[in-house]
């Protein structure tokens, strides 16, 4: 089959790959048809491995590069595991690619994705970058036919904004500020309206994006690049603060910025990942008492599952971040470097593995 391939840093390649192999008892075999490029698959690609198992193989899976890249699959069922009763032939489904051990203290407690042996489709084993993938049937989610293929791609982020929101204890009336308009920023601004936020503000850079959040209903962006972030929420809040703050912008500056932005007794999420010691005065998060939580991924019959739901239901919508459809063929020049250099410009970039030249 054809696939994009991850063998090192800057170097994904579109080749051919061993089909999977016939799916085991509870798995199922899913013809691809979109896969998003996500932020993680992109810093694979500039400064990887930094998930992927290059020297010895995953404990879990036993795989190691090169491997199929892309965790942010939607696609057709076309083999069913001899254990598989729960689906059919030609479901569409979106998987939920967290893989775990099922036996370790966070398994046991139904906290998967904290699993001792953590492994991720596309990251830690093949993933969905290519015409067909296996998945554990458990962690499917059928679409529904009113929904096309492409919004089903989006589950993935959709389902880690349904976790960091509910992590933050968003509720009705609240205002929510989102430091980081992205995809994860952008999905989390939706999340939380969903939720009964009254207000939702989104600082970010990219005008492109701050569009895009106002025509998402935030109540209005900020640009830090022309005005000072916490002076300019302080005056929409009316020197307030949020009742929660979102962290969805992964650097150095955002997350400083974002305990600055809670009321007192407010609570900030981090959600971007940055591997690296930021300087953070913390002297403001205990006088003002301010509750700072990490969220973390997903968990595929909670968060997942509601993501599906929220966009299934079209409450929650992908179509606005959706910047560009591409052939697997494309998906380095017109995928992960267009990602690179035009950052303003797109969001998420959709590849479809049956697209090819
Ligand atoms: N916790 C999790 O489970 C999880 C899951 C997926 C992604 N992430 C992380 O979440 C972060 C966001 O992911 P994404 O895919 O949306 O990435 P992204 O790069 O699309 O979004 C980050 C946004 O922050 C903006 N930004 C940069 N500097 C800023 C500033 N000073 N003030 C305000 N905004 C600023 C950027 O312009 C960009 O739009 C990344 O760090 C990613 O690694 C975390
Ligand atoms: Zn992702
Ligand atoms: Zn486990």
């Amino acid at each position: 089959m054809k696939a994009a391939v991850w063998h090192g840093r800057r170097d994904i390649r579109i080749e051919q790959f061993p089909d999977p192999p016939p799916p085991g008892g509870d798995e199922m075999r899913i013809r691809v048809d979109w896969c998003g490029i996500c932020g993680t698959d992109l810093e694979e690609y500039v400064n990887g491995p930094l998930y992927i198992p290059v020297d010895r193989p995953d404990e879990l899976t036993g795989r190691k590069a090169p491997l199929v890249i892309g965790h942010e699959l939607v696609g057709t069922v076309v083999e069913l595991g001899p254990n598989v009763t729960e689906f059919e032939l030609g479901d569409r489904v979106a998987p939920d690619t967290l893989l775990f051990c099922g036996e370790c203290w966070y398994c046991t407690r139904h906290l998967v994705h904290q699993c001792r042996k953590l492994a991720i489709l596309g990251l830690m084993t093949d993933g969905g970058c290519a015409e067909y993938v296996n998945a554990p049937a458990r962690m499917c989610y059928r679409l529904p036919a009113a929904i096309p293929s492409e919004t089903g791609a989006l589950a993935e982020p959709a389902a880690v904004a349904v976790r960091a929101v509910r992590t933050g204890g968003v509720k009705l009336g609240d205002t929510v500020v989102i430091v980081g308009g992205g995809n994860i920023g952008l999905l989390c601004l939706q999340v939380a309206l969903l939720s009964g936020a009254a207000k939702v503000y989104v600082i970010e850079p990219h005008e492109s994006r701050r569009r895009i959040a106002r025509s998402l209903r935030a109540e209005q962006t900020i640009d830090p690049t022309a005005v000072d972030s916490e002076e300019a929420l302080m005056d929409l809040t009316r020197g307030a603060g949020a009742d929660v703050v979102l962290e969805c912008g992964g650097n150095p500056a955002t997350m400083r910025l974002a305990p600055l932005l809670a009321r007192p007794q407010g609570t900030v999420v981090m959600i971007g990942l940055h591997n690296e010691p930021i300087g953070v005065n913390l002297f403001p998060v205990v006088c003002r008492e301010i509750t700072i939580k990490g969220s973390f991924s997903h968990i595929y019959d909670v968060d997942f599952a509601e993501a599906v739901l929220l966009l299934g239901t079209g409450k929650l919508i992908a179509e606005p971040l959706i910047t560009a459809r591409i052939g697997v063929d494309d998906a380095v020049e017109k995928g992960f470097e267009r990602l690179l250099h035009n950052k303003g410009e797109h969001l998420k970039i959709l590849i479809s593995p049956q697209n090819q030249s």
